[in-house]
């Protein structure tokens, strides 16, 4: 399977929303999702269809937040999902970011941060209202060193 991943455009819009439906995460704008800025998204594409979607927010010189994660679940398992983050978190790179948090709130994919991309937990926060999995009420905060996590990515194998 190619999986080409791109920035996204204006007209993904309608894309992003039915991919974030899959895992209950469209609920934009809000409380917990104020907006959804696709200049700070990636789009992943297998025969030019979009099949996932990543997001992120600098909320400062030095950090930013990773926003909406999702493939479809047709295309989950491929490696979309890694191939996601890695682009999010190498465009941070280059922006200059070097911390990056994100609230996760499914167990498998908690491991999935903490395995691939550095994570560690550092806190725990109620969800304000229903998004994501409807049976977990609170986020996880993780939070992951861009420049260590560069650093190995950048070492032979590791891409
Ligand atoms: C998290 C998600 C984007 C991963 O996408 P993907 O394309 O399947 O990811 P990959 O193929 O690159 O990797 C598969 C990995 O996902 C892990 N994983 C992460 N979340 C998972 C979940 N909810 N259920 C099952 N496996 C999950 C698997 O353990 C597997 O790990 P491994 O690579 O170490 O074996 C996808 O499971 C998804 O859309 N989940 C629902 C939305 C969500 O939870 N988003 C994150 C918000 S913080």
């Amino acid at each position: 399977m190619e999986i080409v991943i791109e920035k996204a455009r204006e007209k993904d819009i309608p894309d992003i929303f039915e991919i974030m439906k899959t895992a209950n995460m469209h609920h934009v704008p809000s409380p917990e999702m104020p907006d959804l800025d696709w200049r700070c998204f990636f789009v992943a594409k297998v025969d030019g269809r979009i099949v996932g979607a990543a997001g992120y927010r600098i909320t400062s010189g030095k950090e930013a937040k990773t926003t909406l994660l999702a493939v479809l679940p047709d295309f989950r398992k491929y490696g979309i999902g890694r191939a996601l983050q890695t682009r999010r978190m190498l465009a941070l790179c280059e922006k200059g970011i070097e911390m990056l948090i994100t609230n996760a709130d499914i167990p498998e994919t908690i491991d999935w941060y903490k395995r691939h991309f550095g994570y560690k937990e550092i806190g725990k926060l109620k969800k304000v209202h229903e998004f994501g999995r409807p049976d977990i009420d609170e986020w996880t905060t993780l939070q992951t060193s861009l420049s260590e996590w560069r650093q190995k990515y950048d070492q032979p194998g590791n891409k």
